[in-house]
């Protein structure tokens, strides 16, 4: 049996203000809160839709400033909203705002603590409806179906989730993208094309989701790079904004694989960023899985524009590593490992916490060992 699960609607909007108007209007919605990441708090298209708003509605706001979502966050906030829970949640920011919100849309009308919910715990019965609005192109969590958050008590980095997490609608508006620093737009971005290859070659794709992929992967890695020379061209932001969204549609079905479990302890023990450690760990993960034979990377190399004719899938793959390792968008990264305090000594560690979430790990369409994890980590963080 072969599945596509859509929940969210998809908005691709070039009017925000009139467009999420049209959407309250359809869901019947009075009390709304915004939640704002404060990084794009004073965007002038953001300023302008909640000025809007506030002439029509009675519109609540919470701004966060948050790099990960954590538990002890969601139960703060939830205890909030709580005693008068609103009609609507409106998310705007990047990937961790919106899980964030996507947290909150279901534990406010549900007891207890989030932690009660985690892994196999209780499900959820119900949820607020919810639109989010990604400010970055990167994470494709406005349709993703869980909401990541990290317990640091116990050092997990888990995913709630389900339908009732999943948004209702999702607001792609590329002008929210211009105001991005370079750095990131990269991480973002290559966020975004990792997810699209990982999603394409995972041992739980299937013809549909790989139809995203594909897709996907076409508009982000042929426009990512133009975007540092044009900052303001919105055909080029609007194409990945769009390659991001069909990438998180095919990683809510297919999930992501080796990469994502690379970067998640990075997350947990050294704060690092998902979409930096994503970023740099990606093309170390694709060489690897090249080198070990995969050759699933061939329809991918024909979507890249102007790439030289090769004829066989091995050969077309070997083409794809390097062409990932020398991507343009991986020299505005900005950081090093080393910059979050990471160095040799971590190698071991990192390595073997890097296996830990097996749902990613195990559907890298290659075995990916230990020695492989070390391969990686030795690369990025050792060699540079
Ligand atoms: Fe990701």
């Amino acid at each position: 049996m072969i599945q596509f699960d859509a929940k969210a609607k998809i908005v691709i909007s070039d009017s925000l203000s009139e467009d999420i108007f049209a959407i309250l209007q359809e869901e019947s919605a009075s009390d709304i809160v915004i939640i704002t990441d404060a990084s794009v708090a004073d965007n002038p298209s953001i300023k302008k839709l909640k000025l809007f708003l506030e002439s029509k509605f009675k519109i609540r706001y919470e701004t966060i400033k948050v790099v990960e979502p954590t538990t002890d966050i969601v139960n703060k906030y939830t205890s909030e909203f709580r005693k008068n829970p609103p009609d609507l949640l409106i998310g705007i920011g990047g990937g961790s705002t919106l899980d964030l919100v996507k947290a909150l849309s279901v534990m406010i009308l549900h007891e207890g603590p989030v932690e009660d919910y985690h892994g196999t715990g209780k499900p959820f019965t119900r949820g607020i409806r919810k639109i989010l609005i990604p400010t970055t192109a990167g994470t494709g969590s406005e349709v993703t179906k869980g909401a990541v958050l990290v317990n640091e008590k116990t050092k997990f980095k888990r995913a709630i989730g389900g339908k009732y997490v999943t948004a209702d609608y999702a607001v792609l508006n590329a002008d929210l993208t211009i105001t991005m620093p370079d750095t990131v737009t990269a991480c973002t971005g290559m966020d975004a094309l990792a997810h699209s290859v990982e999603s394409y070659t995972a041992k739980c794709s299937n013809e549909i989701t790989r139809m995203y992929s594909l897709q996907a992967f076409s508009l982000i890695y042929n426009s990512l790079p133009k975007i540092f020379e044009d900052k303001n061209n919105l055909e080029y932001r609007r194409n990945v904004l769009l390659g991001s969204n069909l990438a998180g549609f095919a990683i809510y079905n297919s999930d992501t694989g080796a990469c994502h479990a690379l970067s998640y302890p990075l997350g947990i023990y050294n704060h690092v960023p998902h979409g930096f450690a994503v970023a740099t760990l990606f093309p170390e993960v694709v060489a690897i899985n090249v080198g070990k034979g995969c050759n699933l990377y061939a329809d991918l190399y024909d979507r890249i524009a102007g790439a030289p004719r090769l004829e066989n899938p091995a050969e077309k793959s070997a083409a794809f590593a390097k062409m990932i390792a020398s991507y343009k968008p991986l020299s505005y990264l900005g950081k090093k490992f080393r910059d979050y305090g990471i160095d040799e000594t971590k190698i071991d560690f990192l390595a073997e916490r890097g296996l830990d979430l097996k749902s990613a790990l195990n559907n890298n369409p290659i075995e990916f060992t230990f020695e492989d994890s070390k391969s990686a980590f030795l690369k990025v963080i050792g060699g540079k």
